[in-house]
């Protein structure tokens, strides 16, 4: 491993999640009013339940402001498939999370709200802390395997990989937005800390590929050897390929 990557390989998802909000709740505690940036997906939803409990506890949430990396396009914020609506429910009103920020899912022009989002960002400071997960495809947010690195943010088209992955979260799968608002690589890389999550023999591979093979577009997440401060959590079959 490289030596900007400390790894947390856990027995199993539920150890996984209790070490990553742990490690987040210790974050806020010292940076209680930072900007932070956060992800949804499958693999968060166990750490966001532990801060729940940990919130129960006496943890306090409350003066953080939150960027999330990315929303579906076009997708209106009461729709129980965007991701506003995921990160109320089970985050920002369980937390009391007041100053919360996502890109607008029904902007009518939305390259132009990818501006607004980036510039907003960049109001904000620096963040704490970057919540990421990792696509099959080595994606982070939605920054789908490319040619170039894509540095800002992003009204982009999904990739086939990432509508078939995210087709489970949908009834009727042809219902999977075929477009995104994404947080772009610069953003990303510009966090503190970044806190890379990963769950199940399914992503072992990719996050080998990312974490030690070469770093390239065509595996987004590879640039993270590139950042000063990289923390991996991950279970046992995820970390399987990890030296
Ligand atoms: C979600 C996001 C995505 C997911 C990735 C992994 O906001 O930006 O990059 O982190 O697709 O998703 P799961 O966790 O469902 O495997």
């Amino acid at each position: 491993m490289l030596r900007n990557i400390t790894l947390y390989a856990e027995a199993d998802y539920a150890a996984m999640s209790r070490k990553a909000a742990g490690i987040f709740a210790e974050t806020v505690k010292e940076n209680p009013t930072a900007a932070y940036g956060f992800a949804t997906g499958s693999t968060p939803e166990g750490m966001y339940e532990e801060l729940v409990r940990l919130y129960g506890l006496g943890a306090d949430f409350t003066g953080i402001t939150t960027f999330n990396l990315d929303e579906y396009h076009p997708i209106k914020p009461d729709d129980p498939q965007s991701y506003y609506y995921y990160m109320k429910k089970r985050v920002f009103d369980p937390l009391g999370i007041r100053k919360f920020n996502l890109p607008d899912g029904t902007a009518p022009d939305p390259s132009a709200e990818c501006i607004a989002y980036e510039h907003k960002l960049a109001n904000a400071g620096e963040m704490a802390m970057q919540i990421l997960g990792i696509g099959n495809n080595g994606h982070i947010g939605f920054n789908e395997p490319s040619d170039t690195f894509a540095c800002q943010a992003g009204y982009v088209p999904l990739a086939a990989d990432t509508i078939s992955a995210n087709s489970r979260f949908f009834e009727d799968p042809g219902m999977v937005p075929r477009n995104a608002l994404t947080m772009g690589l610069h953003a990303i890389m510009m966090a503190k800390r970044i806190l890379l999550l990963a769950s199940g023999e399914g992503k072992a591979q990719i996050l080998a590929q990312a974490l030690t093979g070469p770093i390239t577009p065509q595996v987004p997440a590879s640039i993270l050897q590139l950042h000063p401060c990289v923390t991996v959590v991950a279970d046992k079959s995820a970390a399987s390929l990890l030296k």
